[in-house]
């Protein structure tokens, strides 16, 4: 077995990589959300230039690809820090790829001087602590970090239920603080774009995110930019709902991406400004995006959302919406 590059621009390679990365995934995952090998292809292909990509794949004497691995590193914040994806086909596994494309990517990131390095995997509940994914991570030197709940919504959401949680939330809100709701399908306001990118870079110091310990992420305009611009490729849109003071600043923001040809619509984050909670304005983005997203899209059939169980304010609020908890994403972490 070799571990080789993955060359972005080949298709046929791209391809078969995105076929093996899919059936990995969705292996016993019943409920696992559409993704197909076009998606997969689509997101290696867009480019973020707040991190860097080591796409390698794992093939055997043939040339078979059995394997695929990706290493993230950011490159403007959290430079202690890599992210890992591993997938090997179902049909190789036990034999060792998992491991030679961990340690290699494992190499680069030490190369690079990087402290942590955190890997996960969507396992079922009753599995969270004994899971064959969490048992080859510890095998490798990894540690228990977090754990976050997916959970799914089923759609159309009855307007006259978005009504109610509308008003609830305006009665609050509105009496307080006079923020206006705004929803902004695949473009953004010139003039709202730099306190959004604030907002976005705080969400992963302010969520909980267990062991790792992440510092405030620099969304800087180019990265807005391709943020819409990834989505784009991918055939989606991008639902960006915002609540905003009177004088003009955004207080609480919430993001949902729809596939335009599947039925699974995911949920990305939600994020109320330190200084503007308590305003129920988490509510507020979340129910007004989510009628925008059934107005325009109305052939979804599935909200997917997910976030740590100690965020317990998000939590009440998908609990309240009807999110069903369906698997668990084990967040593993390795120091280096
Ligand atoms: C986890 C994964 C990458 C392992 O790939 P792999 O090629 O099967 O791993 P290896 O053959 O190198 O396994 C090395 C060791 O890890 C442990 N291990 C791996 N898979 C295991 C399983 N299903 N059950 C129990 N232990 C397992 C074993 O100790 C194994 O050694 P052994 O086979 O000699 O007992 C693969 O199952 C996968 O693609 N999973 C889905 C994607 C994912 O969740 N990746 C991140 C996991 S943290």
């Amino acid at each position: 077995m070799q571990i080789r590059a993955l060359d972005l621009a080949d298709d046929t390679l791209m391809s078969a990589a995105g076929e093996l990365v899919v059936r990995s995934w969705r292996e016993g995952r019943p409920h696992a959300p559409a993704y197909s090998p076009r998606d997969w292809v689509a997101d290696q292909r867009s480019p973020d230039s707040g991190e860097s990509q080591d796409l390698v794949g794992c093939t055997d004497e043939t040339g078979r690809l059995l394997g695929v691995g990706i290493l993230y590193l950011f490159l403007l914040d959290n430079r202690d820090k890599g992210w890992l994806e591993i997938d090997v086909d179902p049909a190789h596994r036990r034999h060792g790829v998992g491991s030679l494309l961990l340690r290699h990517l494992l190499d680069i990131a030490h190369a690079d001087g990087r402290a942590q390095v955190l890997i996960d995997a969507k396992v079922p509940f009753a599995e969270i602590t004994t899971h064959g994914y969490r048992r080859f991570a510890e095998g490798h030197g990894f540690t228990y970090s977090n754990v976050e709940v997916v959970r799914h919504l089923a759609l159309p959401v009855p307007g006259a239920q978005l009504d109610a949680w509308a008003a609830e939330a305006a009665a609050q809100a509105g009496r307080e603080g006079g923020f206006r709701i705004e929803t902004h399908v695949n473009e953004f306001p010139e003039e709202l774009r730099e306190s959004l990118c604030v907002l976005l870079g705080q969400l992963g110091v302010d969520a909980p995110t267990g062991a790792a310990d992440f510092e405030e992420e620099q969304v800087t305009p180019q990265r807005f930019d391709e943020r819409y611009a990834a989505v784009q490729a991918a055939g989606r849109d991008l639902f960006e709902t915002v609540a905003v003071t009177p004088d003009g600043v955004v207080a609480a923001q919430t993001t949902i991406v729809a596939p335009r040809s599947t039925n699974d619509a995911f949920q990305w984050g939600t994020f109320v400004h330190r200084e503007h909670r308590g305003h129920r304005l988490g509510l507020a983005v979340k129910v007004a995006n989510l009628r925008a997203v059934q107005g325009r899209s109305p052939h979804l059939r599935r909200a997917v959302t997910q976030n740590a169980e100690t965020n317990s304010w998000m939590v009440a609020i998908n609990d309240q919406m009807g999110f069903e908890p369906v698997e668990a994403t084990l967040e593993l972490l390795r120091t280096l």
